[in-house]
């Protein structure tokens, strides 16, 4: 490929993305001695953390008593069994510690009247073992995210983490299934550029992009997801995805759980709160995955509202407009601004919206990346871990509790960094990169740039988002996922007749949607077919046509391959980890998933 050339940067580590996950774990490793670069395509502040509302959970017990243990046993069960016990005992174990962390650093969180950190209640976290709602999501504000985005890109600068901002990451350097490096495009200049690291961290985040309606900012395209899938490595879970009950009526901005956790409640059209008869114990605040599907049922039944009875009201208006201007500011903005709703004195319009992936890279609680190697399905893989909502841990299994995922951020970005302060040397030296290990790259590059089919890129990535939306959404079949399948397979193929306008190197935002929309279909592909296979119903995975859980057959996290060229995709499957990390704390055994 000799009409590119590459600038060439050498370093310990090179973390991709800037969100919370990434952001920890650069700093982290730069504390440790190793030296570390963090490239992103967008400015680390406008990472998609920067949207998280609501909080970060940690049992700190100050609003009441609380114990990392029955953190632990709330995010099992809202997992329903499928998440690795011993990764959730790491997460639950450290939250507390990594929360302080944050507020030693700068952290604006709210405050209790004797100044400790404000905890809120969400969906799912429960005192004593499911006895009741409990309050252990610290927040700043409803904009949480926001804070430690900020903070933490603070940090990470008085670390000497070397930031490559708008740099566009493109594929993993891969030899003998040792990662090397990552190439990267300068979106400002147009050079492209090799990085070459013993540890390359992914910390991509999520591909809600895939579905038409999301929470999730433009970016989130899974860029990370999409290079590991070109390496020949596979993603886990996928067909595990989170719709967040509250997203703003068409225009799917979020609303967070936390207006619940404050107070908030839904209603149909009859005036009634519904939650009470699908969750009689925690009512509104039970996990997202039941609460999205009463709002389906409840809307499937006729009692949805508005003139065309296909959405729910969301109350805030009887709670004091102090304290609504005190702790939910920011959605007080959005409703305002996108359902034209004064939260004082109207209901907000809302509707399940597709807002976070369970699935992605699998990786051990050391953010190691694994795969299943003949027959060890934890065979690590030399060079490269995963973070954040790019990561499979597997902490949230079937279903993600709100507010654990700030904190699986934090966790696992630092117990990225310590792990590889542990089995890094800074400075060692490094094998020299080859032409063939890149050739690829190139060649992808340089096909999606000079595309000249007939098809827009934003023609197919609407059809693709379309299917995803309509066949792979809270309720699913049989019927309609092997729709999504077929569907998918047909914008893969489109995929060779697709068109490209702008063949320029510089701020070329065709070529860059072009690129990520490449990394969102083989994700759509993997989700769907992991779904169609998997004939049980499990957390977010709702099988009409299989609506029990069945552990015995499916207790066990899928694991899919794709293939660039045919578009198929290969199914296989790990154990779910049913051990804990120490001695001390006991497996939790499988039982109905009831609140
Ligand atoms: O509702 C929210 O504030 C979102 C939080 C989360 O996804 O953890």
């Amino acid at each position: 490929m000799a009409a590119y050339e590459f600038i060439d940067h050498k370093f310990d580590v090179v973390v991709v993305g800037a969100g919370g996950s990434g952001l920890r774990a650069a700093l982290g490793c730069a504390q440790a001695g190793l030296k570390t670069a963090c490239i992103t395509k967008v400015f680390p502040t406008r990472s998609h953390t920067v949207a998280a509302q609501g909080g970060i959970s940690a049992s700190l017990g100050n609003m009441g008593e609380d114990d990392w243990r029955w953190h632990m046993y709330d995010t099992v069960k809202g997992s329903d069994w499928l998440g690795d016990q011993d990764a959730i005992e790491y997460l639950c174990r450290n939250a507390p510690a990594a929360v302080y962390e944050l507020e030693h650093w700068g952290v604006p969180f709210s405050r209790t009247a004797d100044g400790k950190i404000y905890q809120r209640a969400f969906g799912g976290m429960t005192r004593n073992f499911g006895e009741a709602p409990i309050q252990r999501t610290c927040a700043a504000a409803d904009r949480t995210g926001h804070a430690m985005l900020h903070t933490m890109y603070g940090q990470s600068l008085a670390h000497d983490t070397e930031f490559f901002i708008e740099f566009f990451a493109l594929d993993l350097i891969m030899d003998e299934g040792v990662c090397r490096g990552v190439t990267a495009w300068k979106l400002d200049d147009g050079t492209l550029h090799r990085f070459q690291a013993q540890m390359v961290i992914l910390a991509t985040g999520g591909y809600g992009r895939a579905y038409f309606s999301c929470t999730s900012a433009h970016t989130c395209t899974g860029d990370g997801g999409g290079m590991a899938l070109r390496a020949g490595l596979p993603l886990q879970d996928m067909e595990f995805v989170q719709f967040h009950p509250t997203g703003i009526y068409g225009a799917g901005c979020l609303i967070t759980e936390g207006a619940r956790g404050e107070g908030g409640y839904l209603t149909n059209s009859e005036g009634e709160r519904f939650m009470e008869r699908y969750a009689p114990t925690v009512k509104d605040l039970a996990p997202r995955d039941m609460v999205s599907r009463a709002m389906t049922i409840e809307i499937r039944e006729g009692r949805g509202v508005g003139p065309n009875k296909d959405h729910i009201f969301l109350h805030l208006d009887h709670l004091d407009p102090k304290i609504l201007a005190e702790r939910l500011p920011g959605i007080s903005e959005s409703a305002k601004i996108f359902a034209g709703v004064d939260v004082t004195k109207e209901p907000i319009p809302v509707l399940p919206t597709v807002h976070y992936n369970m699935g992605g890279i699998p990786t051990n609680f050391y953010s190691e990346v694994v795969t299943k190697a003949g027959k060890n399905p934890d065979q690590v893989v030399p060079g490269l871990m995963a973070v954040g909502e790019a990561a499979c841990v597997s902490v949230h299994g079937a279903n993600r509790l709100g507010s654990n995922s700030l904190i699986d951020l934090v966790v696992f970005g630092r117990s990225a960094a310590l792990r590889a302060a542990d089995v890094l040397t800074p400075g060692a030296s490094q094998p020299e990169l080859k032409d063939h290990m890149t050739d690829g790259h190139l060649a992808r590059f340089d096909r999606f740039r000079h595309a000249a089919g007939e098809v827009p890129t934003a023609e197919l990535r609407l059809e693709m988002q379309r299917a995803m939306q309509e066949d792979a959404a809270v309720f699913r079949t049989g019927e309609s996922l092997t729709s999504g399948v077929k569907r998918l397979q047909a914008v893969h193929d489109k995929r060779k007749h697709i068109r490209v306008t702008d063949r320029s190197m510089i701020w070329n935002s065709d070529l860059m949607e072009t690129l990520e929309f490449d990394n969102l279909v083989g994700q759509a592909a993997v989700t769907v077919n992991g779904a169609a296979n998997r004939t049980e119903s499990r957390g977010a995975h709702a099988r009409e046509d299989f609506p029990d859980r069945d552990d015995k057959k499916w207790m066990k996290h899928t694991l899919a391959w794709f293939d660039d060229k045919t578009g198929k995709v290969k199914l296989d499957d790990r154990p779910v980890h049913n051990f804990t990390m120490s001695n001390d704390i006991a497996y939790i055994p499988p039982k109905a998933r009831v609140y």
